[in-house]
């Protein structure tokens, strides 16, 4: 039986929401009730992802775009605000990643996670300030244990996710003021996804990987979700400017297997 987290009627725009991690989370949020918007490069993943979280009846809106692009960042949330009203929760969760030793990985490579992971995170959040509710938004960034823990071969992510993190809590100061709050949610290992099947391509790794996690297991896409709907409900009303690993015990066991 899923928690009712009274969210029912919220509008919620995810990023990076047509696949994987993120798509669980708007199918979490669509579960209990909310407008949903949703982007991505792909208009076949845009569509698909739109299709599943409209079957609850309410309409979904889906956006293909880059967050490489602020303009067609802002210029989507300014779509859907004029569509659905002011957004009550911003969840930025599009990202890259590959591993690479850094002594092979090119300038660009390094500079294509950046600029899709922590500057498209900057886009994201600086248009949406124009449309997010005040007070009673909430802004969730979706991060990574390489914020917290160096991983060789991950250089580029680590970087770029540990500079997430510090968005987070550097505007959780600055907006805090007008009633928004800015978290980051950090995902263990999760299974099946596009990220895991980078980092641990075959079972033995990935059996390795779920060992190494505290709780003896791989997570799914709704153990992160969970988190966001408590985060943007109003029992978080007081939560802030936090990092919280939705992760098994994975950070705090050194996240080590990869
Ligand atoms: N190893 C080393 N370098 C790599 C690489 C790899 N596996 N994959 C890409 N690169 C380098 C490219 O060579 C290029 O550098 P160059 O111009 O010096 O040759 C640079 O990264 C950009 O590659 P490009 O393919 O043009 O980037 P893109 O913008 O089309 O795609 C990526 C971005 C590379 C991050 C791509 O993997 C992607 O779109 N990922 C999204 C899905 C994903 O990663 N999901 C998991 C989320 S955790
Ligand atoms: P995923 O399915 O590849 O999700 C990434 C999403 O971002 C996709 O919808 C992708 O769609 C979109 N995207 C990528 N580049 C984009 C760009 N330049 N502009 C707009 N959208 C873009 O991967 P995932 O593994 O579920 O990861 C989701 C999030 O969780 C990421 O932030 C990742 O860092 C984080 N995370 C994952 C794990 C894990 O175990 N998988 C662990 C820790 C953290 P398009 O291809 O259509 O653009």
């Amino acid at each position: 039986m899923s928690i009712d987290f009274a969210l029912s009627g919220k509008r919620v725009f995810v990023f990076g929401g047509t696949s994987g991690i993120n798509l669980g989370i708007a199918e979490a949020f669509a579960a209990q009730g909310c407008q949903l918007g949703v982007a991505s490069r792909s208009q076949d993943k845009v569509d698909a992802a739109v299709k599943r979280l409209s079957q609850g009846g309410l309409e979904a809106a889906g956006y293909s775009l880059d967050v490489r692009q602020p303009q067609a960042v802002a210029d989507a949330l300014a779509d859907f605000a004029g569509r659905f009203g002011k957004v009550d929760v911003l969840v930025s969760g599009a990202a890259g990643n590959f591993p690479s030793p850094a002594a092979a990985l090119s300038t660009n490579g390094f500079k294509a996670v950046i600029d899709i992971d922590l500057l498209g995170t900057f886009h994201v959040m600086k248009a949406a300030y124009a449309h997010i509710a005040k007070p009673g938004g909430s802004i969730i960034n979706i991060s990574a244990p390489q914020a917290m823990i160096p991983m060789a071969f991950q250089v580029h992510v680590c970087a770029a996710k540990a500079g997430v993190d510090m968005v987070t809590r550097t505007l959780a100061i600055e907006w805090g003021p007008e009633g928004i709050r800015v978290n980051s949610v950090i995902p263990g290992p999760i299974d099946g996804t596009e990220g895991m099947a980078r980092l641990a391509p075959d079972e033995k790794s990935r059996n390795a990987v779920a060992r190494s996690v505290p709780m003896q297991r791989m997570g799914t896409p709704d153990d992160v979700a969970q988190v966001c709907l408590f985060l943007a409900s109003d029992a978080a009303r007081y939560v802030s400017g936090a990092i919280i690993p939705a992760d098994g015990g994975w950070a705090a066991a050194g996240a080590r297997a990869l």
